[in-house]
């Protein structure tokens, strides 16, 4: 039977990208919002006996996402689907990934627990914010990562300018160096900084130290995400006083929460690139932004999980 691909309200965009390129058409769905704030999801195509496939990101408003999901989840469970597979580009909660003092929630894991008990099969995301919470997920699980095709489009810039011997790439925090180490492969002859962070509160950064020179060079600033773009403009801020010569930022997520955008474009730097894990029609408002989609590297998680059969592909 044919498989089918649903896009909920929040991937718009990126999931018809991901259709074209199966050549297999979004399914319909029925999201309604009561007046309390209460949700409907719901199937338009009976789910019975179908592999089921869904591309929703838990982004903002990430609690109206998570019960979007669940609940269309259990819809297609009650239509007696076969499997459902969750494509969850950007996972929402995974920086809270671990408990600092007695009594703290881990909500990343109750989120994983919570996705297991509507019973889905399997779930894939991009660049996985903890991969310390993501190994204690037991659900069967893929990260795919956008590093390497933020990489090329940035490095398509830099040789523009004739920089491309001359970079420096630079990891924000210790979490961030393997994935700044993978982007720092794919521009021979750079070198590599990294920097201690600290947040003082909530949302509050303050950059300890940073090691690795930044003088001259033409500096990348690699992270997985941007939420409230604290971090990026401490440490741009920073190289640009150590005599950087060029920035640019790569980041897979654009959260851009309150005013990050109006503190993003107060920025002295080349460009930032950021990926389409995340939609929303703010993202135009940032100046100097290019966007690059995830829909190659979706359509191939999903290629080899359609059954030969399915005829569609
Ligand atoms: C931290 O571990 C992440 O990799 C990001 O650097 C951080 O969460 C970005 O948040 P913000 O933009 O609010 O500083």
């Amino acid at each position: 039977m044919k498989p089918l691909l649903f896009s909920l309200d929040c991937n718009e965009n990126l999931s018809k990208e991901v259709s074209n390129i199966l050549g297999l058409p979004l399914s319909k769905d029925n999201i309604i919002r009561f007046a309390d704030g209460e949700v409907f999801a719901k199937s338009k195509e009976d789910a019975e006996g179908r592999d089921c496939y869904i591309i929703h990101s838990l982004s903002t408003p990430v609690n109206d996402r998570l019960m979007e999901l669940l609940i269309f989840v259990d819809s297609l469970r009650r239509y007696g689907a076969k499997k459902i597979v969750v494509i969850i580009p950007y996972f929402g909660y995974s920086r809270q990934d671990r408990a600092f003092k007695k009594g703290d929630p881990v909500s990343g894991i109750l989120i994983h627990n919570l996705l297991k008990a509507v019973k889905i099969d399997e779930i894939c995301c991009v660049d996985f914010h903890s991969m310390k919470l993501y190994e204690q997920y037991d659900l069967k699980k893929t990260n795919l990562t956008a590093i390497n095709l933020l990489a090329k489009k940035v490095k398509e810039r830099i040789k523009e300018i004739h920089e491309e011997n001359n970079v420096c790439v630079i990891s924000p925090d210790a979490g961030g160096l393997e994935r700044a180490k993978l982007f720092a492969s794919h521009f021979e002859n750079s070198t590599f900084a990294d920097v201690k962070k600290t947040r003082p509160s909530v949302n509050q950064v303050k950059l300890e130290e940073m090691h690795g020179d930044v003088d001259g060079k033409t500096c990348i600033i690699v992270d997985d995400l941007i939420d409230t773009g604290g971090t990026l403009i401490e440490v741009c801020e920073y190289v640009k006083e150590k005599g950087a010569k060029n920035i640019f930022i790569a980041a897979t997520h654009g959260i851009l929460s309150g005013n990050a955008i109006e503190k993003l474009n107060k920025l002295n730097i080349n460009e930032i690139f950021l990926t389409n894990t995340i939609e929303s029609n703010i993202i135009q408002n940032l100046n100097k932004c290019s966007v690059v989609s995830v829909a190659s590297i979706i359509a191939e998680f999903l290629k080899p999980r359609f059954r030969k059969d399915d005829n569609e592909i």
